[in-house]
């Protein structure tokens, strides 16, 4: 192949593609200490027995292979709006204000090119998940860092984004509860993010991917609560994190009329709708029994504290999270990011997501997805290296 679109190359190999193979050529290096792998946030517990059975049951029919409706059943988004309306008292209507999704990564990503053209600008808060910057250099379009940082609790500075950048801006993310960041966001803040969206014309995007992994009795709030979000915003979430089922690929899209419709068309060319199996137990997961999400958030929790007591032990600076399952700490003395997780990984056999794949030098990830014994086992073998 001689030549490929421009646009493929703005865009790197993805951190957790490259991490997979690096890893898979040291496993094959002779040295039996297994690899401990802390740098993907990926639940290691699975979904509740009804979700699996829900599943199972609707694979085992005859009418469940062929293709479902492109934009969801309506059974599926009814069940997303009854779980916005239970959770955060929003009422969406099920056909135009819900669309659900092959899991909330690609809906990100479609949604920058469904409104980013060359020249526009999209304000993201460092650090950040990285198809926000990525779906915006794939549109051809500018991504603009907003100011954020450990002391303002990681919430973007919004009157610090300069007037020309705010005129360009279509899109401004949100994502909290925040991946790597942990941090939290109050109603207070979001309330501040809707009015700044409706007096610039801009799209306010909320990933709530975390709001259901949550600590010591925190509610983390829907940005679409605050009165006249719908009108300016939409809101991506997933049964990934709050229901263990990453590797379903199910997610949803709510909020803003227009702009659904927009990329529910991006959605029909690209995808031919879900799996029925996964959308009837989606619906299970959302409107099945719920009291098993307490008890796993407990299982986090008590992972937390674990990795947060030890990671402070050896001297880092970390804060406790409220919600998520990231423990995001600053590295000591001048570490650079990759020079670091590269030395525990080689070292350790522990592997760690380097802040910059986040866009912050100085700072690694450390996912609590996995059991205790483990994150004992690699926080040990961190706490043995002789950089400390
Ligand atoms: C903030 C954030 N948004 C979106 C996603 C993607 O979730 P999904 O599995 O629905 O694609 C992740 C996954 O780690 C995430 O951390």
């Amino acid at each position: 192949m001689k030549t490929f679109a421009t646009r493929t190359t703005s865009i790197s190999d993805h951190f957790f593609a490259a991490v997979d193979v690096r890893i898979n050529a040291l496993r094959a290096d002779g040295n039996s200490t297994p690899i401990i792998r802390l740098d993907i946030g990926s639940p290691d517990l699975p979904p509740a027995p009804h979700i699996i059975e829900a599943l199972t049951c609707a694979a085992a029919r005859p009418d469940s292979h062929g293709y479902q409706p492109i934009k969801g059943t309506p059974a599926l988004r009814e069940a997303w709006a009854k779980l916005y309306q239970r959770l955060h008292n929003v009422t969406l209507d099920p056909t135009a204000q819900v669309l659900p999704l092959l899991g909330s990564k690609e809906g990100i990503f479609h949604l920058s090119q469904a409104l980013l053209e060359p020249g526009d600008v999209a304000l993201i808060p460092e650090p950040a998940y990285m198809s926000y910057v990525r779906g915006a250099r794939f549109a051809g379009a500018e991504p603009f860092i907003v100011p954020s940082s450990r002391e303002t609790g990681f919430l973007p500075d919004l009157a610090a984004i300069p007037a020309d950048i705010v005129s360009r801006a279509r899109l401004l993310w949100l994502n909290f509860p925040n991946n790597p960041t942990s941090a939290v966001a109050s109603r207070e803040f979001f309330a501040s993010a809707v009015e700044f969206a409706l007096r610039h014309d801009i799209l306010l995007v909320s990933d709530a991917a975390y709001t259901q992994v949550t600590y010591d009795g925190y509610y983390a709030a829907s940005l679409l609560e605050i009165p006249g979000a719908l009108d300016v915003a939409i809101e991506f979430n997933t049964l990934s994190k709050s229901h263990n089922m990453a590797g379903w690929r199910t997610a949803v899209a709510v909020g803003n009329t227009d702009v659904l419709k927009t990329l529910g068309t991006i959605e029909a060319n690209v995808n031919s709708g879900g799996f029925k199996p996964i959308l009837e137990a989606s619906i299970a997961a959302l409107s099945g029994d719920q009291s098993w999400l307490g008890p796993r958030n407990q299982i986090y929790q008590r992972r937390r504290d674990l990795v947060i007591g030890r990671l402070r032990e050896l001297g880092l600076e970390v804060d406790l999270p409220q919600a998520s399952l990231y423990a995001w700490f600053k590295l000591p003395g001048d570490w650079k990011a990759v020079d670091f997780t590269n030395q525990v990984l080689q070292n350790a056999r522990v592997s760690l997501t380097p802040g910059t794949v986040f866009g912050t030098e100085g700072y690694a990830r450390l996912a609590f997805c996995s059991p205790d014994a483990e994150l004992v086992e690699a926080l040990n073998r961190l706490s043995d290296l002789d950089i400390w």
